[in-house]
């Protein structure tokens, strides 16, 4: 695909060599990312940063990485801040707000929105999650953490075997992370939910017709025994008609050391996009698994850094302009990453 100028909105939008492409950019974000250099190549550029719905990674992530290439960042944050509460259109909306910015990052609530205010934006659009749909930048830092992860055990993505958990229905980021799976081949996919709440069945459709083993289970311990990466997730609450409909399912998949220890592989890779539901009625990923070495979770966060700056500089066709901007940095950076 062209990057320059454009939306990012679905994963459907992607070839398997765009991924390569924005993990190429990704890898040589690196020294920028963890202080080592600094870049201003977007000096004097502005995100548009609206989140519509709480979120901290990826609304934090998203502006670090900008602030990362030079450009600055502003933001508008939850409907009573903004003039959609005052009854503005979402097309009257992008129409302002993109003469405003230079690209615009959005989360919505509602299936579909961030599509229609990129139609009547001037400016591209990044989807940071609309509703229950699709969060197409979670997913490329997740499978940019699995490829990483799995380097260090001599696998790939082809071949790659997957367990994703918890609540598959409303879960953005495992529908866009099945979606990008379908560019890879012969993965075999174990989708643990309840009967309630599985991935909608389009979606294992279009991995069934990629060549995709899928098979589905309510039951968590007898299925993560063979697989590379256990992706937790947790019961989207904030979807469900009440918080009592949701609590039927809070606290139904726990996975903790003991449980790691009995039922996987020694190397098995432990994701979750964050926030993990720690509190105890829920404690879908357990404290006493922050010392296992195979627990991602912080390094698939650190990740989205470097993969939205690769999304940024695509986009606004700086890429090969990075090192030109660049200098050492001059504070104390320490041993973060
Ligand atoms: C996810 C989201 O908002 O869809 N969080 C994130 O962006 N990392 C997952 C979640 O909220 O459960």
């Amino acid at each position: 695909m062209k990057f320059t100028g454009s939306h990012i909105l679905s994963i459907g939008q992607f070839e398997r060599a765009d991924i390569d492409h924005i993990f190429r950019v990704a890898d040589f974000m690196a020294p920028f990312a963890h202080r080592k250099r600094v870049t201003r190549v977007l000096d004097g550029a502005i995100l548009g940063s609206m989140f519509f719905e709480p979120s901290t990674r990826t609304r934090v992530s998203f502006g670090s990485a900008f602030n990362l290439l030079g450009g600055d960042v502003r933001e508008t944050i939850g409907f009573e801040s903004s003039a959609i509460a005052k009854g503005e259109s979402l097309y009257d909306t992008a129409r302002v707000l993109s003469g405003y910015s230079d690209v615009i990052v959005m989360r919505h609530p509602q299936e579909g929105s961030v599509s229609e205010f990129a139609e009547a934006s001037r400016v591209p659009v990044i989807n940071g999650g609309d509703g229950a749909n699709e969060h197409p930048s979670q997913a490329l830092l997740d499978l940019y953490t699995i490829k990483k992860e799995l380097r260090h055990h001599g696998r790939e993505l082809d071949n790659l075997r997957i367990a994703l958990i918890g609540d598959l229905k409303y879960g953005r980021t495992v529908h866009s992370l099945c979606k990008l799976l379908t560019l890879y081949k012969n993965v075999s996919v174990t989708l643990i939910s309840p009967q309630e709440l599985q991935m909608p069945g389009e979606i294992v459709e279009q991995m069934r017709v990629a060549g995709h083993t899928v098979v589905e289970s309510d039951l968590m311990e007898g299925s993560i025994g063979h697989v590379d990466i256990a992706y937790s997730t947790r019961i989207q609450e904030e979807r469900f008609a009440t918080k009592d409909e949701a609590n039927l399912y809070r606290g139904r998949y726990r996975l903790n050391q003991a449980i790691y220890t009995r039922f996987c592989e020694p190397n098995t890779v432990i994701m979750h996009p964050l926030p993990r539901d720690s509190r105890e009625g829920a404690n879908e990923l357990d404290n006493d698994l922050n010392d296992n070495p195979n627990l991602a979770i912080f390094r698939q966060a650190d990740n989205g850094v470097l993969v939205r700056m690769a999304l940024f500089a695509l986009i606004l066709d700086v890429e090969d302009q990075v090192d030109k901007y660049a200098s050492d940095v001059n504070w104390y950076t320490g041993s973060r990453f």
